[in-house]
């Protein structure tokens, strides 16, 4: 029915969704294509790459959740980079949201994945979005406790925006693809070595401990 029905969001197994559930993924997690120019990737690119290059990329996370990748949190940039990730938050963020001032930078290898994890509800808010840049991947969401049965992928192309909230945020796993799986609707999606520029909220906790010792600036 028209309620699956989505370019990016593949539902598995319609049949065993409750229309609920269908509706609150659809509206609290999207995909954005386009959302930076090429100009835009080249020039978060050139930021963030020379430093990257120095790291060798690791075999595990210490929670084994990330395989073959290389990280680093930035918090200065370039006015024109922070003009793009002020447009990621507006776009992702409900207004008045407080968001940690470091970005998370993800550098994950061709032959790389991540495994489904949630992310911690003691250093994140309500909110994960990201841009992908360099190469496109699927993103899987499982239900946490139903995980062979609620699975739907998202197909996040290069220069895309994503965002997860609400049950896709806190109820189910997310995952990157590896390249021997990256399949969208039974379509091979190319899988390289891929960068993405991830900004995080503030859990709710956080967020008023923070107001009380120093305002935070708000876009
Ligand atoms: C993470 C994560 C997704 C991405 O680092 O916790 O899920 O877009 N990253 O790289
Ligand atoms: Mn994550």
């Amino acid at each position: 029915s028209s309620r699956f029905l989505s370019s990016l969001l593949r539902f598995h197994n319609e049949q065993a969704w409750s229309p609920e559930m269908v509706k609150q993924i659809r509206e609290e997690c999207r995909v954005t294509p386009s959302f930076v120019s090429e100009a835009e990737e080249k020039a978060l690119l050139g930021e963030v790459e020379t430093r990257l290059q120095k790291l060798p990329y690791e075999e595990s996370h210490w929670d084994e959740a990330i395989h073959l990748y290389r990280e680093r949190e930035q918090r200065v940039w370039t006015a024109e980079n922070e003009a793009v990730l002020a447009r990621v938050r507006e776009c992702s963020f409900p207004k008045d949201t407080s968001h940690l001032t470091y970005v998370h930078i993800l550098d994950l290898h061709a032959d790389g994945h991540i495994k489904p994890h949630i992310d911690s509800t003691r250093y994140c808010g309500d909110v994960i979005t990201g841009i992908s840049l360099l190469s496109s991947c699927v993103m899987r969401l499982r239900h946490e406790k139903r995980k062979e049965e609620l699975i739907v992928d998202l197909h996040l192309p290069r220069r895309s925006l994503y965002r997860l909230g609400g049950i896709g945020r806190y109820e189910f796993t997310h995952e990157v693809l590896g390249e021997m799986e990256s399949k969208f609707d039974g379509e091979k999606i190319e899988r390289g070595r891929r960068i993405s520029i991830i900004c995080r909220d503030l859990p709710k906790q956080q967020a008023k401990f923070f107001a009380k010792m120093q305002p935070i600036p708000q876009e």
